[in-house]
């Protein structure tokens, strides 16, 4: 017999006591007892082992890496003219690292480099390259890969960070809106990680990291086409990984929870519109500069997984694994309230 079955055999005689020996209302007062007990058993020994290997991975990180591992790097950040790409910027480059900082909006990029160069002294000043990439333009994106293995030669790192989210429920959604979702945080990235995939493979070097979401494993309800767009992402560099493994390409997913940048403010609706409004859980959620530091940890640790998150968000991924149902009964009552509270911002605007 498994544990787990002589698990849910004991709660099932236990609950069977219960019923028999108490009254309804003793059965009431220790369910917070049985849930915890429940929590305690299945949950103990998954969060002890995650614990233990998140331990081991950081002391190897530690051990065997340094920030000079980055020194020199050419590392190209997709969206770094704002939030989390603008911090990873900044971690980068105060470690030495040779950057090509890519978004459309050229103005805040060239911002951003003066900022670098005038706010840290580095053994080697490496001036950032600034370049314009519109990820929703997928057939210019070969192109600007080429002019910059031309004028660096190779590119050690990516960095697929840019992106943008969405707020509207699927039935009035136009169906423009979830193509131009897919296009920017799907498609864009995977003809970005095309255009620079055979240098890395003939260079038998390269490391690939793609900024995802928790959203990447567990989807919300009213952020179809981003959560979408997200799981799409991990399918697509898990898929990568075992595919470039013999090439000595290293392939990263990251998966923040929230973080306080623009990115809902920035947010497109149902008709292609912009949000305009800072959530309270992205205001409220983790510095940008907290998740850039977490990017360099796993440039240097290798580190193939990574969730940034709570863990009360992490135990959902994990719940929704061991008990997808639950997690659904969740995501029904969480629909609900997000319903009434879309209902009063489309009053208020
Ligand atoms: N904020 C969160 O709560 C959160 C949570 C989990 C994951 N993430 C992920 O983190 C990544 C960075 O987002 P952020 O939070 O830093 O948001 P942000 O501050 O809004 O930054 C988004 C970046 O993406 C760029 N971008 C948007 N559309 C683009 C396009 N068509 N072509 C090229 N670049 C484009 C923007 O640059 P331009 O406007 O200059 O083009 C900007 O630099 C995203 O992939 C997001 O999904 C964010």
């Amino acid at each position: 017999m498994t544990n787990t079955t002589s698990i849910w055999i004991d709660l099932a005689s236990f609950l069977g006591h219960a019923l028999e020996n108490t009254r309804a209302v003793a059965t009431w007062s220790s369910l917070p007892w049985i849930l915890g007990w429940v929590t305690l058993t299945v949950m103990g020994p998954v969060v002890a082992v995650k614990v233990v290997y998140r331990t081991l991975q950081t002391l190897m990180s530690w051990a065997f890496s340094s920030d000079s591992g980055l020194r020199g790097k050419i590392v190209l950040v997709t969206g770094a003219s704002s939030g989390v790409g603008e911090a990873v910027a900044h971690a980068l480059y105060r470690r030495g690292a040779r950057l090509i900082l890519a978004s459309r909006n050229t103005q805040k990029l060239n911002d951003l480099k003066e900022i670098l160069l005038k706010t840290y002294k580095v053994e080697e000043v490496h001036v950032p390259t600034v370049v314009k990439l519109d990820l929703e333009d997928i057939n210019s994106i070969p192109g600007v890969v080429t002019g910059l293995l031309t004028s660096h030669g190779h590119i050690d790192i990516l960095i697929n960070n840019a992106g943008m989210s969405y707020r509207g429920a699927v039935i009035d959604t136009d169906v423009s809106v979830d193509i131009r979702l897919m296009v920017v945080n799907y498609f864009g990235h995977v003809a970005l990680t095309k255009a620079l995939l055979p240098s890395m493979v003939k260079r038998k070097s390269g490391h690939i990291v793609g900024v995802s979401s928790l959203q990447g494993k567990l989807a919300l309800p009213f952020r179809s086409c981003y959560s979408a767009s997200k799981h799409a992402m991990q399918g697509f560099y898990d898929s990568l990984r075992a595919e470039v493994a013999d090439s000595k390409i290293l392939v990263s997913v990251v998966s923040p929870g929230y973080i306080s940048t623009n990115l809902s403010l920035n947010a497109i609706t149902k008709d292609g519109s912009t949000y305009g409004i800072s959530d309270k859980a992205n205001a409220e959620g983790m510095k940008p500069e907290t998740v850039a530091e977490s990017i360099v940890n796993c440039l240097l640790s290798g580190q193939e997984d990574m969730v940034l998150a709570p863990a009360v968000h992490q135990l959902g991924v994990i719940l929704h694994t061991l008990t997808p149902t639950l997690i659904s009964r969740y995501m029904k009552h969480r629909a609900n309230q997000n319903r009434k509270e879309m209902i009063a911002v489309d009053k208020e605007k």
